[in-house]
């Protein structure tokens, strides 16, 4: 037995923590059985592992971006004990063989829980339903990103939502048509701000509104939206919520931070796919968190070179799993509680993906345990990242909390900045 002692859990209060063979079997006030070893936990917050359903760890084919020796640290650094990687690489998880193939090849390198997308084509469906019991869901690119894995296509997409999977479709939404239209109009435009004009806000605006109206038409269960951006999804997805739509959606720390206004100083480090957009949204997607509409935050953590990044023809993505959780701890508040930060990060990513073993500290779950320090702040550095990439938009802000520890399967694997484990 080993004992996590004094832990502050959100809606239980100060606990022990009891665990065996990597399960908690106990959560009380005081425990005072056998036990082979303890951790003082006082004046610290425990919440469950943080699950990150939106990751780049760029394997197969980008090692220099992020592989899984440095996405584990990112990932334990911030207090996350799962992540779910994306199926952009290359070659892109469109098959049941690149499935079992990133399996085998992660497997290795991941300190981790790692868990994989398979990602839709207009052809692949056999592969999906064959790849459902390997994998924790679909994902879906109606725009194009990086990757150029896209399915801007309506029918594809109906059958899909027609073929009842039970993994959820996790959807990239951004509409080509005007995200074109908007790239020809612009041809000579040459401001800072190109790449959120190009991509205007009518491209995510008319593809969640297509995928809302997919849905009443299909009576689909199981489709999220990931990434939203703006006051206008908040109110499509809000509204169909409330008629009784099977829908959910997420938000990036990303678009929680920067607005168009940070161009200036970022430039095509800022550059992300759907991009950044104004003041006014950024407080549209916290507001959609306080009233529920958004469910859970997703990094999108999407790494890629700073030479690449400063270079003329930036790849879209952001680095942004490192500063996840702190984010939402910086706005711990008398509405926005640690209870709420812990469902945001944990509970409800466990449940849409069907993770019964994980988002909660009770009895039964694996012991997947972050311990969260609000005492101590944490300025974010290039080292203190731990990214492959090498760089952050976030580096010189200073968030009020720290991840004290982390722990995966009852083992500390990572404590106050040191990973206690080889490689
Ligand atoms: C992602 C990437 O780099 O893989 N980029 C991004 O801008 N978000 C791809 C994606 O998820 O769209
Ligand atoms: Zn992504």
């Amino acid at each position: 037995m080993f004992v996590i002692r004094q832990a502050a859990i959100p809606e239980v209060g100060e606990s022990d923590i009891v665990i065996d063979h990597g399960h908690i079997v106990e959560v009380v006030e005081h425990y005072d059985g056998d036990y082979e070893s303890e951790y003082n936990a006082k004046g610290l917050f425990a919440f469950p592992g943080g699950i990150d359903m939106h990751v780049h760890f760029r394997i197969p084919g980008n090692p220099e971006k992020e592989n899984w020796v440095s996405g584990s640290r990112v990932a334990l650094a911030a207090g996350y004990t799962t992540v779910c990687d994306m199926p952009n690489t290359t070659p892109a998880t469109i098959s049941v063989r690149a499935v079992e193939e990133k399996k085998a090849l992660i497997q290795r390198d991941a300190k981790v829980r790692a868990e994989l997308y398979i990602g839709a084509t207009s052809d692949n469906l056999d592969e999906i339903i064959a790849a459902q019991d390997m994998v924790c869901g679909v994902k879906v690119y109606y725009g194009t990103s990086t990757g150029n894995l896209t399915m801007n296509d309506p029918e594809a997409l109906r059958e899909l939502f027609e073929a009842r999977l039970r993994v959820p479709i996790v959807i990239h939404a951004e509409d080509d048509a005007c995200i074109e239209k908007h790239a020809q109009e612009l041809a000579t435009y040459s401001g800072v701000d190109k790449h959120s004009k190009v991509r205007d806000k009518d491209a995510a605006i008319t593809a969640v509104r297509d995928i809302i109206a997919l849905i009443k038409e299909t009576g689909a269960t199981n489709v999220h939206i990931t990434h939203v951006t703006t006051a206008e999804e908040i109110a499509l997805i809000q509204q169909a919520q409330n008629e009784g739509v099977h829908i959910t959606c997420d938000v990036a720390p990303h678009h929680l931070t920067f607005t168009i206004d940070d161009y200036e100083r970022l430039h095509g480090q800022l550059q992300v796919n759907p991009p950044v957009r104004t003041h006014e949204d950024v407080e549209a997607l916290w507001q959609g968190i306080r009233a529920g509409v958004v469910s859970c935050i997703a990094s999108d953590h999407a790494p890629h070179t700073l030479k690449e990044k400063k270079s003329d023809h930036a790849p879209s993505g952001i680095p942004s799993l490192h500063v996840e959780l702190l984010l939402l701890l910086e706005h711990a508040s008398s509405d926005f509680s640690y209870a709420d930060i812990m469902h945001l990060t944990s509970t409800f990513p466990a449940q849409l993906l069907g993770f019964t073993d994980r988002g909660a500290i009770e009895k039964g779950k694996r012991a997947d345990i972050t311990l969260i320090d609000p005492a101590i702040h944490t300025s974010i550095t290039k080292e203190n990242m731990h990214s492959a990439c090498g760089w952050s938009p976030w580096k010189g802000k200073t968030f009020s909390h720290s991840i004290a520890a982390t722990f995966v399967d009852g083992q500390l694997f990572y404590e106050r900045g040191h990973f206690t484990y080889d490689i």
